[in-house]
């Protein structure tokens, strides 16, 4: 009887305590799911669905397939993009979820798709009775189209996030996401906005919080909307020497491969205009700044899942689809005197970002050539090069470099630390 007893237990305690952000709906009982109406292109819609840190619906089984599409229909989409962009080849081995679980474990496409050539990498799903839940492939920055954002479900987050400092005490929480309520330093109504590094965590600890920690890519869209317009530039991140204080695996890095600043704390930038902003630099603890306090809401019950990343060899060189984040260095990186070779790297990201490459040594006889997908050249250095980088406006780039004048010339080549913006 009793694991028939504790399935009953998880059944409930999950059916009670599951809820969704604002504007988001709960969809078969597991899914956050947001209807936009107005049309967009693909990376327009990404970036909409990323300032609420989420990405394009993903879809893994058939059940969460009919879901959407009927949710979708019954708001009178007839087709709508979906979180799966498709890289190369003809068949969905190249086919990746937006929310960072990797290649496809389920699909629906409709025979003849995925169709990289005369189509895209983007992929959307009808709802037209005939063909109600089937996917295609299309271009992405050709046609407008309706969609659906997802988050990740959270918790009820009543009785959480309230503060000392608050006159009220049953606050329910404003920045909910993930099961965590995140507390801006702004919003808590204390004397002064800013503070070092010691009296920022122990303003956290007295709401049972800690600084913040971060671990995805989602997360930071979630945390850089929180502070849009609010003019703040820097806050204070829970880390010291690459701990995060809250005791959480730093398993997501967004450190600025070109800051230069060593120091103990670890601050998050937000500097407008930029489109990468939301990287980490490490600073002084004793500078006063903003800063974000964030606490577990209660134990999650929806599954959580863990990010895959790629393993990759040293060089990457002649890599076919090289996933962000990672490093890529000319062969043979960091010789004095690096062989004779040509090298192709296809660097990729996610379907809501796009390709940011760091580099953080430059030295080279011949240009490395940086290409767009569409193979319009974006950059093409050379010479002996202080850090600098590179932003791409899709999420594909190609860079090739021949090292044949390399080594004859004195130059010892480059690395690049490549991360998705
Ligand atoms: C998919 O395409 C790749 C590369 O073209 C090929 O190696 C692989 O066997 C194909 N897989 C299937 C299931 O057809
Ligand atoms: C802190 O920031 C908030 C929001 O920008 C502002 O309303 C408040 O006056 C600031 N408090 C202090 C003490 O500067
Ligand atoms: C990479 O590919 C190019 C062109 O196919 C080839 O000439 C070169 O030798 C390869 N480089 C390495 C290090 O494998």
């Amino acid at each position: 009887m009793k694991p028939i007893i504790l399935l009953f237990a998880t059944l409930f305690s999950s059916a009670l305590s599951i809820a969704c952000p604002k504007g988001f709906s709960v969809v078969n009982q597991q899914k956050c799911l947001k209807i936009v109406t107005g049309k967009q292109k693909h990376l327009e819609a990404e970036n909409d669905c990323s300032n609420y840190g989420g990405t394009l619906v993903t879809i893994k089984n058939a059940i969460d397939n009919r879901a959407v599409s009927n949710f979708a229909a019954s708001a009178g989409l007839s087709t709508l993009w979906i979180g799966v962009f498709c890289f190369s080849t003809a068949n969905t081995t190249t086919c990746y979820h937006d929310d960072n679980t990797g290649t496809l474990t389920y699909n629906s496409f409709a025979s003849g798709n995925p169709k990289i050539q005369g189509a895209g990498g983007c992929v959307y799903m009808s709802t037209a009775t005939k063909t109600a839940g089937q996917w295609y492939s299309q271009a992405c920055e050709v046609t407008n189209m309706a969609y659906v954002c997802e988050v990740p479900a959270t918790v009820a987050g009543k009785t959480t996030c309230k503060t000392t400092y608050k006159t009220h005490s049953d606050s329910t929480c404003t920045h909910n996401y993930n099961g965590y309520c995140y507390l801006p330093s702004h919003e808590m109504k204390l004397s002064t906005n800013l503070s070092n590094y010691a009296s920022a965590q122990a303003f956290c600890q007295a709401s049972g919080a800690n600084l913040a920690s971060i671990h995805s890519k989602p997360e930071i869209d979630f945390i850089r909307a929180i502070y849009r317009n609010t003019g703040i530039q820097q806050i204070f991140l829970g880390a010291q020497g690459s701990k995060w204080v809250d005791g959480s695996k730093w398993d997501y890095d967004y450190t600025d491969p070109l800051a230069t600043v060593k120091d103990s704390c670890l601050a998050m930038e937000f500097y407008p205009y930029t489109p990468n902003n939301g990287m980490w630099t490490q600073t002084n603890c004793g500078n006063a700044f903003s800063f974000l306090c964030k606490k577990k809401i209660g134990s999650k019950t929806s599954q959580e899942q863990e990010p895959i990343h790629e393993i990759l060899d040293a060089s990457n060189c002649n890599t076919t689809l090289f996933m962000a984040p990672g490093v890529i260095t000319s062969f043979g990186y960091p010789t004095k005197k690096p062989a004779a070779t040509f090298c192709t790297w296809k660097l990729v990201t996610l379907g809501p970002y796009r390709v940011g490459v760091y580099f953080t040594d430059f030295s080279t006889a011949d240009p490395v050539y940086i290409y767009d997908e569409n193979g319009f050249q974006i950059n093409g250095p050379s010479g002996n090069q202080s850090p600098f980088y590179t932003l791409a406006y899709s999420n594909i780039v190609t860079i090739t470099h021949d090292s044949k004048n390399d080594a004859k010339n004195g130059f010892h080549g480059f690395s690049a630390t490549v991360l998705p913006h």
